[in-house]
């Protein structure tokens, strides 16, 4: 259940009371694909760098190890070792951006597994069965996630589709929750709204999904190669057809940037690579900009990558060190590099929430995007 605690504008500061816990919105999720974030970060880790909710995907899980696998574990949070809020992407995504050879019909989705180049078939239902048999908290929608530039007629029948596939995903949830050996009975469905960069598709379809009375949604198709202001207008247009008092989420999404701009358009959930991805590169943020590790100004600097931060790093060890670990390709210095950039990400959503709670979200992003600048 959500509660809506405070807005300021579009705005939202929210909780979701979850059986895994609460969730304190706006919030940024820590992207485990594989029941794993990249750069050998534990756990334990996670605990330590603010981390209130990860995301794994359905098709990582069910490729490798396989969702069978995990369900006899106990599901993915004993499997995983972490009691807090999990959410699964369905797999719609990533068997259209990573997955070869697909066919899609109204049942599903045929594609080639990454891994060993296997046949597998994935719709509605069995994205709903791999799902339930991870046990997540929250569950996503499976959806066809079309091209940005996709021509106006394609987008509008993969939009209708993506409806019908949603009823039968609530459906299916319904049917599952119900089972006797059920992962987790209380497991939340998301819907996702689609439609590209056509502002009408995507109203007529928050409409009709905002109806079906789902626990949150989500707006996906958006930073798949549209430009932020195209992002950025959608976001203004669409977001007054969700619900304000369920989650509003935002996927893959972004940048620091982005995410103040997404806030104050009323989402209030997120998750994105980019710390993790740009923390293995020695790519690190801190609140005057991007910093690269590599390079050799710092070979000599004994400052932690950002004066006054909590995280492991910059606790205990300086730019020069980490960049010598990078260099030398030891594992620790990715490891440390990461771990900064998710404690970034988490502080910064835990400052927009202080920020909101304050009622001075405005000028904390003004003051914020100021002292950033541009590349981030
Ligand atoms: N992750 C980023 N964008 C999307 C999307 O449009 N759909 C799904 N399922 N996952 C996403
Ligand atoms: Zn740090």
């Amino acid at each position: 259940m959500y509660e809506l605690l405070k807005t300021e504008g579009r705005a939202k500061r929210g909780v979701l009371h979850t059986v895994h816990g609460d969730i304190q919105t706006p919030v940024f999720m820590n992207v485990g694909t594989a029941a794993a974030i990249k750069g050998a970060v534990s756990t334990e880790d996670l605990e330590q760098i603010k981390t209130q909710v990860q995301l794994s995907n359905t098709y990582h899980l069910h490729v490798r190890p396989g969702d069978e696998i995990v369900k006899k574990m106990g599901g993915l949070h004993k499997f995983m070792s972490w009691d807090k809020p999990i959410l699964t992407d369905s797999g719609g995504f990533q068997v259209f951006s990573l997955a070869g050879l697909r066919k899609i019909k109204e049942e599903g989705v045929t594609f080639h597994s990454h891994v060993d180049g296997r046949k597998i078939f994935m719709g509605p239902e069995e994205s709903m069965q791999i799902q339930s048999n991870l046990g997540s908290t929250i569950a996503m929608a499976f959806d066809e996630c079309p091209p940005a530039l996709a021509e106006r007629d394609y987008v509008m029948r993969s939009v209708e589709r993506t409806t019908r596939w949603l009823k039968r995903c609530k459906l299916e949830m319904a049917r599952l929750n119900q089972l006797e050996d059920t992962v987790n009975p209380h497991q939340l469905l998301f819907g996702i709204n689609q439609g590209a960069i056509y502002a009408d598709i995507r109203i007529e379809h928050a409409k009709q999904i905002a109806d079906m009375e789902l626990p949150g949604y989500a707006v996906g198709g958006l930073a798949v190669g549209e430009s932020h202001e195209q992002m950025y207008y959608i976001l203004e247009e669409v977001v007054p057809y969700l619900p304000k008092n369920k989650p509003t989420y935002l996927m893959g999404v972004g940048t620091p940037a982005n995410i103040l701009e997404a806030v104050e358009r009323g989402v209030d959930f997120f998750d994105c690579v980019y710390p993790s991805r740009n923390g293995r590169h020695g790519h690190v943020y801190t609140n005057n900009g991007k910093l690269n590790l590599f390079n050799k100004k710092f070979e000599l600097d004994a400052r932690p990558i950002e004066e006054g931060c909590g995280c492991p790093a910059c606790r205990r060890y300086s730019r020069a060190y980490i960049r010598h670990l990078l260099k030398a390709k030891e594992m620790l210095g990715m490891r440390l590099c990461v771990l900064h950039n998710l404690y970034f990400y988490n502080t910064m959503m835990e400052e927009i929430r202080a920020a909101l709670d304050e009622g001075r979200f405005a000028e904390y992003k003004k003051q914020k995007l100021d002292q950033m600048q541009s590349d981030v």
